[in-house]
């Protein structure tokens, strides 16, 4: 048992890979799960009950799109049963007033939208289809019944020039919140990374955009916005640590210390069809591997900065490196930062979209 590790919070349940849309940035894996292989509503039910014991005291259900759940009404009742705070993540298609009524009345908690663009014909093509204006009457439904409403946005290439009128949209929206991501590369989005990758123009000119907007609407809105970390020197904190705050549950029961992690081919994950959640999260090779510090290699292992970024993100070690135990290649103290710097040096793809699939 890992004595060291502390509870974990959050619990990031991928209901779904199922989703109307066909976004090229979507981190969900290549290989998608099909309906057949996803957990029942019993096993979902039995998951929560063992997450809230562990201490979980945030579901997210996400997907994929988790309005394709039949049985989403009866998950919202159990996880706010259980004493959650529960938040679902959504494109907004197929989100009724009857439904969004349904789901207030048992428990939810937090709407998350994802919105592709500012304009709607881009934002469109970026979905793979005309969802646009089904997300702008979803945000309205949010707001009619009372819920705090975040907007999510994932940056990239094609939108980032909409960053002024994307912010704008938000604020008609009237949302609490929101998530200007930059692109992190992995699932559908590596696939499609030199089509996503921003430029380093557009990165500037964002940064006045972003920071006049959140001096201009604070109180009113929080803007929260991700860096594209091929252009740091630092990484990220991924995950505020690996196996330290938040678990995922993929739709197949796979339990994941991170949403992306099922990319990592060296490491065995355990499935809560097979394995209690707490023996997971405390005992499992793949949870433990890269908890706390004891991993670590030089440069980190001596590093001033690896109690603030943890050594960075280890799905985008083993992508860059086939390592991941190795230093985020983004950190310019890596021996791998070259690796970085040759695929922001590598012909940009505009356009050209590898979009994500279905089951
Ligand atoms: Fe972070 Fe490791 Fe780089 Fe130090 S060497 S900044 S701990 S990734
Ligand atoms: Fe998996 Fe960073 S995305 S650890």
């Amino acid at each position: 048992m890992d004595v060291t590790a502390n509870p974990p919070i959050g619990l990031l349940a991928e209901l779904t890979h199922r989703c109307p849309l066909s976004c090229p940035y979507c981190s969900n894996p290549v290989e998608l799960t099909a309906r057949d292989s996803e957990l029942g509503t019993a096993e979902w039910t039995s998951v929560f009950g063992q997450a809230r014991d562990l201490g979980v005291l945030q579901v997210h259900l996400s997907g994929g799109e988790p309005l394709t759940r039949r049985d989403l009404p009866e998950l919202v009742s159990t996880a706010a049963g259980l004493g959650c705070y529960v938040n679902l993540v959504t494109s907004g298609l197929g989100l009724t007033r009857e439904r969004l009524t349904d789901l207030v009345d048992r428990g939810l908690a937090h709407v998350q939208l994802s919105v592709q663009a500012a304009t709607p014909a881009l934002a469109n093509r970026i979905a793979g289809v005309k969802a646009h204006d089904h997300k702008l009457a979803a945000a309205r439904l949010v707001r009619e019944l009372g819920l705090p409403l975040s907007v999510n946005v994932v940056l990239h290439r094609a939108n980032h020039d909409e960053l002024a009128g994307i912010i704008a949209l938000a604020e008609r929206m009237e949302a609490d919140r929101l998530e200007l991501a930059n692109t992190q590369f992995y699932g559908w989005a590596a696939l499609n990374q030199p089509a996503l990758l921003p430029t380093r123009e557009q990165l500037a000119a964002a940064e006045a955009v972003v920071r006049d907007a959140a001096e201009r609407l604070r109180g009113r809105m929080e803007i929260v916005y991700v860096l594209s970390d091929y252009y740091e020197r630092f990484p990220k904190p991924c995950m505020g640590g690996w196996g330290a705050h938040q678990l995922t549950i993929a739709p197949d029961g796979t339990a994941l210390p991170c949403p992306a992690a099922s990319a990592i081919t060296t490491l065995e994950f355990d499935n809560v069809r097979d394995t209690p959640l707490a023996d997971i999260w405390y005992r499992s090779p793949a949870f433990t591997a890269y908890r706390g510090e004891g991993w670590m290699r030089e440069p980190c292992r001596s590093c001033e900065r690896r109690t603030i970024d943890f050594g960075g993100c280890r799905c985008q070690a083993f992508a860059l490196t086939g390592d991941a135990a190795a230093t985020d290649p983004v950190c310019h103290r890596s021996p791998d930062r070259h690796r970085v710097d040759a695929l922001l040096d590598a012909p940009a793809t505009p356009g050209e979209f590898v979009m994500r699939g279905r089951v």
